[in-house]
């Protein structure tokens, strides 16, 4: 990509050095000076808050089969030209009405505000458990001994996943998840489509090992979920299956290592947590919109598309920037690249998306986020960095891959 780019010129380019640690002054660029900019690799990236919250509740499409034929296209079918397609491209994420709206609505009937709200004395166990382990140890990593574990304990306990061999799940949904941003290599490429049919394929033993072993949980739910007297059958119910799996873990661990993350470096906003618990709600937006855990989300027009001035034409690939949107200063004011726990239109965030595909985990990722954040820095008074925190190395699913922290508790 970098041949393609001009010398100072303002682009999106997330292979800029330093963008992972701070992607914030390009998008900051970007809103100034292109905010609907046609990118020379072939898409379109819209970066201010009203434009990209138009944008997602335009009703555009999702699936790939309306994008016009052209370089893009080209570029996508020669990164994997023999690809096993796998099961995910049947997933609610990426389907357009009829099929989005039954589908969707097949898991709404079983992912209920209701039973969200219910998990909340297992989830201040599992955090608590989490935060004994952490005192045991003094110096330890935050990803992996809260941020990770919590939520993959949540979305594993409310599928009723079987035993199974966690770690190589990790891996193939932290590779899966980089479909959801532009994959410059056919390596990577090829990686996607193998995680995607081994993911599929341990899903799909999973289905049928719970057929035979019902039980109260939601893979059992979805299994016999109905809509119009139909269920959900085949490659349709693995690929929603494999969806919640991943989009449950791979998204929360952001939230709340981001989250910490930024409480660190503002010991004023990080007192307030502590000393206010009823913060904590307006905390975890507030930690949405500062730090997006997911900083992008697609579009593609099936008609000339009229934003800011600008004529995207039909059959084009739309990234809406989330992560940008959330720190533009027309909307939330000057002071929008600031943390402030208390800011009154936190919860006008756009990281969860909006429109027809808004997340339908939500309450769940918000839930967690307000426990293990909440609970952890009143646990812990001398919480702190022990080193260096390290980025994942993605341009969508931003956050810390390592986290250092002490606790002496
Ligand atoms: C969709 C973000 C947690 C399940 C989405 C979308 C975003 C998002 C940006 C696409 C929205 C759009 O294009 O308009 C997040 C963030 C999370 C989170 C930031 C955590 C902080 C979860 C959790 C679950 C989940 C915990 C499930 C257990 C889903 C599903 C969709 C979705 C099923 C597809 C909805 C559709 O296409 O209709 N999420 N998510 N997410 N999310 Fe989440």
């Amino acid at each position: 990509m970098t041949d393609l780019i001009e010398p100072g010129e303002v682009l999106f380019n997330p292979f800029e050095p330093g963008f992972f640690e701070d992607p914030y002054r390009q998008y900051r660029m970007l809103r100034d000076e292109d905010p609907v900019q046609e990118h020379p690799l072939g898409f379109w990236f819209v970066s201010r808050y009203e434009d990209v919250s138009a944008l997602l509740k335009a009703g555009l499409s999702v699936e790939m089969g309306n994008l016009a034929p052209g370089p893009l296209l080209d570029q996508a079918a020669a990164l994997t030209p023999d690809a096993d397609p796998g099961a995910l491209n049947l997933s609610m994420l990426d389907r357009d009405p009829p099929d989005h709206t039954r589908l969707r609505s097949l898991v709404t009937k079983v992912f209920t505000r209701r039973a969200i709200a219910a998990l909340e004395p297992q989830i201040v166990r599992l955090v608590d458990a989490a935060l004994d382990r952490m005192a045991d140890k003094g110096d330890c990593d935050l990803v992996e001994e809260l941020a990770f574990p919590l939520p993959f304990a949540v979305i594993s306990e409310m599928l009723g996943m079987p035993p199974t061999d966690h770690a190589r799940i990790r891996e193939l949904s932290g590779t899966l998840v980089r479909s959801l941003e532009i994959v410059a290599d056919e390596e990577t490429a090829r990686a996607i489509t193998a995680a995607d049919a081994e993911l599929s394929a341990i899903t799909r033993d999973v289905i049928a090992w719970k057929r035979d072993h019902p039980a109260e949980d939601l893979l059992t739910a979805l299994i016999q979920a109905e809509h119009d007297g139909q269920v959900l059958d085949g490659d349709e119910l693995v690929a929603q299956v494999v969806l919640l799996y991943v989009a449950g873990h791979e998204t929360t661990v952001n939230l709340i290592a981001n989250g910490v993350n930024a409480l660190l470096r503002n010991p004023t906003q990080l007192k307030a947590l502590r000393d206010q618990p009823d913060l904590a709600a307006n905390a975890v937006e507030e930690f949405l919109r500062y730090d997006s855990p997911v900083q992008q989300t697609r579009r593609i027009t099936t008609s000339p598309y009229e934003v800011a001035g600008k004529e995207i034409p039909a059959g084009a690939f739309v990234l809406a920037c989330l992560g940008s949107a959330n720190r533009d200063e027309r909307f939330f004011g000057p002071d929008a690249g600031e943390l402030r726990l208390d800011r009154p239109n936190a919860r006008h965030q756009v990281s969860f998306g909006a429109g027809p595909h808004h997340c339908l985990g939500a309450a769940l990722a918000r839930l967690e986020g307000q426990v293990a954040v909440g609970r952890l820095v009143r646990r812990f008074p001398d919480l702190g960095f022990a080193g260096d925190l390290e980025w994942n190395g993605r341009i969508n699913l931003r956050g810390p891959a390592k986290f250092p922290v002490t606790v002496h508790a």
